[in-house]
């Protein structure tokens, strides 16, 4: 008897037939003697041993981070940057007895982070190949720590217990006056955004072009990775940015290191409480709406609508719920991520939209972008 067929009379008349289906399904599923029967059966043995690794991954996932941590602490992918490597060699440059570098570098290959090559060596994988120099993925990695930490008790989390590690590393969440915050607050996180800025960048400037444009604000704008990098790649535009006090002069110093200290205002200013500097023809949101509650967000955009010329273009680049293929980064990686973190979730597209057109902004249209998976881009009209 299926599960369905099980359900109290009242109830299973009231599901429609996906819900009869799904529910026939999970109790079929559920059943031992079903499961045997399915293992074995030449057509359903291939989706059994799917679905069967594919649960073992979401088992074993924290371990395959640790692999990773431990390769990238070791700078395993900077020493097989110029070519393959022998064990004893690696050994000594990972600082491991041999035999703990054999374990990490077969965990490596199994997980395509490195590959066996000719001769006993060792050399880059499909999935460690992009890491040499990946300041990124290297930052984030060792980020995770503090996520990690967390989530050691995700029901905890779940249940609202604050969650210590992510709220020292995003001070300005919990604090009410994010304003005051002083420099040895914000450098590691600003560090960290900095580091990670050009991969979600790289998207926005892959299908948007700024030509049109003559003054761009860039709103939380961190350290000004972003602006400092349009300075050298528009030359016609005029730059500037906004974030909190501590944070702006962590820019306005990356800014005189680079010669552009002329070249780019660097505001220092409370987003919430203060006014924006006026006159942008295009602004930019990059990774930060999804830090805050949708109340914040609201008066964030109507603050940003107010000091946009009219008919100018905001962009919001970050990642979004309910992308295709990237489901489970939206909702369980940025879900949990932003839960210990204290404020702020992902978001779709249509979430996005509602509350653009709320601010007053028109026309919210969706770039096509090349990796939607982590980034997604959304231009409205002011
Ligand atoms: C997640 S970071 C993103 C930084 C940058 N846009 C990037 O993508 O690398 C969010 C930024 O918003 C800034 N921020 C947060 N709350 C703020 C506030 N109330 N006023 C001004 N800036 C704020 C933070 O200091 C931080 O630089």
């Amino acid at each position: 008897m299926s599960s369905a067929e099980r359900l109290p009379t009242a109830i299973a008349a009231s599901l429609g037939w996906r819900d009869r289906l799904a529910a026939w399904r999970d109790g079929l599923v559920a059943q031992r003697r079903f499961q045997r029967w399915a293992a074995s059966f030449p057509l359903t043995r291939p989706l059994v041993r799917r679905r069967a690794l594919d649960l073992f991954d979401l088992m074993a996932g924290f371990v395959y981070s640790q692999v990773l941590l431990a390769a990238v602490r070791t700078r395993l992918f900077e020493h097989l940057a110029d070519g393959p490597k022998s064990l004893p060699e690696l050994a000594q440059l990972l600082n491991l007895p041999e035999r703990g570098a054999q374990r990490l570098l077969d965990a490596c290959n199994a997980l395509r982070l490195t590959e066996p090559r000719g001769e006993g060596r060792y050399g880059l994988g499909a999935l460690g190949a992009p890491m040499p120099g990946n300041e990124a993925v290297a930052a984030m990695v060792e980020h995770h720590c503090a996520l990690y930490a967390d989530l050691r008790d995700p029901v905890a989390l779940l249940r609202g217990e604050p969650a210590t590690a992510m709220a020292a590393c995003w001070p300005y969440v919990a604090d009410d006056r994010p304003g005051e915050l002083r420099a040895e607050h914000v450098a590691s996180y600003s560090g960290l955004m900095s580091a990670s800025q050009p991969m979600v960048t790289d998207e926005l400037l892959a299908c948007y072009r700024l030509q049109a444009h003559r003054h761009l604000l860039d709103v939380g704008g961190g350290e000004g990775r972003f602006v400092r990098r349009l300075a050298a790649e528009q030359p016609h535009l005029q730059l500037s940015l906004v974030d909190l006090p501590a944070v702006a002069e962590r820019a306005r110093a990356a800014l005189a290191a680079d010669g552009l200290a002329g070249r780019v205002q660097a505001h220092g200013a409370d987003f919430f409480r203060d006014a924006l500097p006026a006159g942008a023809d295009v602004v930019t949101l990059i990774r930060v709406l999804f830090d805050h509650d949708d109340v914040r967000v609201q008066r964030l955009l109507r603050s940003i609508r107010q000091a946009m010329a009219p008919g100018g273009t905001l962009l919001v680049a970050e990642p979004m719920r309910d992308t295709a293929g990237a489901q489970a980064m939206g909702d369980a990686y940025f879900g949990l991520y932003l839960l210990a973190m204290g404020r702020g979730r992902p978001r779709s597209i249509a979430e996005h939209r509602e509350l653009l057109l709320a601010a007053g902004f028109r026309q919210v249209r969706v770039l096509r972008n090349p990796m939607p998976l982590h980034t997604r881009v959304l231009a409205a009209t002011a």
